[in-house]
């Protein structure tokens, strides 16, 4: 380990004093750019950006495993977490993609990059499974949650996914779409671009072997203008402490649109209950066992969102909120026994 260090630091020197401000660049990334890696491995692809750098001043890199864990997991964590330290990185441990906003380190940061390399909830059963997809396409879609919040601005989210079946079925674009986030590039993944990169399995028996590729493409995504409208007003609303109106949403009109079309008219319901309105869309007519906690987590997340976004202020607006989300799940249900009835009528 010293003498990684020894040779590393010699060449970061040489780097600092001849190419001091020099801005330096890995494929999408530059070594001027703020950037939050989450959901590292072996931080493997953290030490190749920093060692392209010559510098990591500019990442903050994060694993959800603990220090203690990800060293037992991976054989080379201990020295790559060494070198990306003695590089300047930032280094942070147990944190979940799907709340990262609110991490102390985290909440007051913002970002030109959020990357997060190969996605996966886990070796949870069989990856054509429904209810495994779901748990990723869960994890996927609490990350983009958070990302869009720490988003400097004209900064981009990078998700890099295998592709083939049934990595496909996953819809990286639509879950980032229903996020507030729009594709503006898809680019084939080619690991030899990043140098010293090993893509790692992260979970089992198995965590520190790499898994095969195959068809596998970066998905970068700016904020929609429509959430970069509303992250823009409520930011102002919140910083200039006016009170919040919250409009009541009413008319079945609304229960036959597309739900991520209806969050995306910013108003504060929607968005502060996105995940819980995209989870009823995808799971409706759904009866899994698994359904009762989701629906619980993803109230969670509302609330969670909720108390970041009004910090220190009553619990009235949330109430408010509740309230909202109450009686437009009540038009939801009305909406529906209509729509079955009609269904019938046409049977009939
Ligand atoms: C397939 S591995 C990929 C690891 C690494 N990004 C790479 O490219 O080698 C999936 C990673 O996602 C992480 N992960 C799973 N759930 C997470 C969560 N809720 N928040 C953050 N990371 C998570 C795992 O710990 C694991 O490191």
């Amino acid at each position: 380990m010293a003498e990684i260090v020894r040779k590393h630091g010699h060449r970061m020197s040489m780097n600092r004093r001849d190419e001091v401000g020099k801005e330096k660049w890995a494929k999408h990334y530059s070594s001027n750019h703020q950037i939050l890696l989450v959901g590292e491995g072996d931080f493997s692809f953290s030490l190749s950006l920093a060692m392209s750098f010559g510098s990591a001043s500019n990442i903050v890199a994060t694993s959800l495993d603990s220090y203690d864990i990800l060293i037992k997991k991976y054989n080379r964590a201990k020295s790559n977490l060494g070198i990306l330290r003695y590089f300047g990185a930032q280094l942070l441990h147990g944190v979940d993609s799907i709340n990262m906003k609110l991490h102390t380190d985290l909440r007051i940061r913002k970002f030109d990059r959020i990357v997060y390399n190969f996605p996966h909830a886990g070796f949870l059963g069989k990856e054509s499974d429904h209810l495994v997809i779901m748990m990723h396409k869960n994890l996927v879609r609490g990350f983009f949650m958070n990302a869009i919040d720490m988003l400097l601005p004209k900064g981009e989210v990078h998700v890099t996914h295998k592709t083939a079946h049934p990595f496909d079925t996953w819809n990286i674009e639509e879950l980032a779409t229903q996020s507030g986030l729009t594709l503006i590039e898809c680019i084939d993944f080619k690991i030899e671009d990043y140098p010293g990169y090993n893509n790692k399995r992260g979970d089992g028996k198995d965590s520190d072997l790499p898994f095969p590729l195959g068809k596998c493409s970066t998905f970068k995504f700016i904020l929609s203008s429509q959430a970069m409208e509303y992250l823009t007003t409520s930011h102002h609303r919140r910083n200039s402490q006016q009170p919040q109106e919250i409009p009541l949403q009413t008319g079945n009109a609304r229960m036959d649109s597309n739900p991520s079309s209806i969050m995306m008219k910013s108003k504060e319901c929607f968005w502060i209950f996105r995940e819980y309105f995209n989870h009823a869309r995808l799971t409706s007519g759904k009866t899994d066992d698994y359904l009762p906690n989701s629906v619980k987590d993803m109230l969670r997340i509302g609330f969670e969102r909720y108390n970041a976004e009004n910090h220190g202020k009553p619990l009235d607006g949330y109430v408010h909120l509740l309230k909202e989300l109450h009686s437009l799940s009540k038009e939801r249900v009305t909406f529906l026994q209509r729509w079955l009835m009609e269904m019938d009528h046409y049977r009939l």
